[in-house]
């Protein structure tokens, strides 16, 4: 059976996962930098790159020791190519090489957010077409796949991505990096009480900017007043505006575009409120939301990608060139 060893380093997470290609995770090691970044409010990337240098190797021994199996037995070495940070994309990368050189293995290229969409296949296997709704720190796009090789956006954010929105209201709030678990937490505690505008754009495309500078533009305003800020129902009010957008948008796109199956892809997939939405709206297609420990990014979801790369022969060679800004359409 095709074994596939992968490596995951685009933004503040190192991970390593080796899977079969059932999808059995024979093992899936990650460690994450958060705790770091959290004291300056966002992921600083020359920090990033430093930290993944520290720990490559060792989630690489550890993932491969817990695995049982031997580097000598698995078929192909994946690697996150890209989007991501320049410098953290090319620790991963550089790992990866080292070892299909050194084992004489094939060398697979991951669009990361692939690897999120991917991961859905472990709760089952995806039945084409498929709109998948990506919503990470970095991305909030529509994408619509006719089949494992094709990809098209079709609705995309103007400005902030929605983790993006979440970590910025955050701090706003005065709360921890990353924001997204942390509104997810309070809002749960919130109630109707602020007003925000719905994003009001075109088409199927995402605008979040907006939402946040109401947000700060609030705050500033009862701060001036002396008047008190409940935070649980700002966060409230953000998540529900923020959620209200996402679901009109991919309702939209399902008017459009024929989908068989929806999902949910990226670390704002873990939100609770919006798979709650999820299951209430998405009633005439089959919805698979992602498991929930795999939502944040780990290199399992890029080893399920790269099972598709391997039966395509999709291979790049020892000097491709990480791609910090890759579009999944490629
Ligand atoms: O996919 P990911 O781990 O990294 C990127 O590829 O960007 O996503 C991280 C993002 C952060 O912005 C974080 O705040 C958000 O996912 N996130 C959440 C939740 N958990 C993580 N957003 C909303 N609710 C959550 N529970
Ligand atoms: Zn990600």
């Amino acid at each position: 059976m095709t074994k596939i060893l992968a490596i995951e380093s685009s933004c503040d997470e190192t991970a390593c996962a080796v899977l079969d290609e059932e999808r059995n995770i024979l093992s899936s090691v990650v460690t994450s930098q958060i705790d770091v970044h959290a004291r300056f409010g966002g992921v600083i990337p020359e920090i990033a790159s430093r930290m993944h240098v520290e720990q490559i190797s060792t989630i690489v021994k550890e993932a491969v020791e817990r695995s049982g199996v031997r580097v000598e037995d698995v078929d192909a070495i994946a690697y996150t190519i890209g989007p991501g940070l320049i410098g953290s994309l090319h620790i991963g990368a550089a790992a990866a090489k080292s070892l299909a050189f050194f084992y004489n293995k094939p060398l697979i290229g991951v669009h990361h957010l692939k690897g999120h969409i991917f991961i859905n296949e472990l709760i089952e296997p995806l039945e084409y077409p498929v709109m998948a709704l990506v919503v990470s720190g970095g991305h909030s796009e529509l994408v619509y796949i006719e089949d494992d090789e094709h990809f098209a956006i079709v609705g995309t954010t103007l400005d902030d991505a929605a983790g993006e929105a979440y970590d910025k209201v955050a701090r706003i709030l005065k709360e921890a990096y990353p924001g997204g678990p942390v509104i997810d937490a309070l809002a749960k505690k919130g109630k109707k009480h602020y007003d925000l505008p719905l994003p009001k754009v075109e088409g199927l495309d995402f605008s979040f900017s907006g939402l946040k500078n109401a947000v700060l533009q609030m705050s500033k305003r009862l701060e001036r007043n002396g008047e008190e800020l409940v935070k649980e129902d700002m966060a409230y009010a953000f998540q529900e505006t923020a959620l209200k957008h996402l679901m009109v948008k991919t309702k939209k796109a399902l008017e459009i575009y024929p989908a068989k199956t929806v999902l949910l892809a990226g670390g704002v997939a873990a939100n609770s409120r919006l798979r709650e939405l999820m299951k209430e709206n998405i009633t005439e297609q089959k919805l698979i939301l992602p498991p929930l420990n795999y939502c944040t990014d780990n290199a399992t979801m890029i080893a399920c990608a790269a099972f598709h790369y391997y039966r395509q022969g999709r291979f790049v060679s020892l000097d491709a060139s990480s791609r910090p800004s890759m579009s999944i359409e490629e």
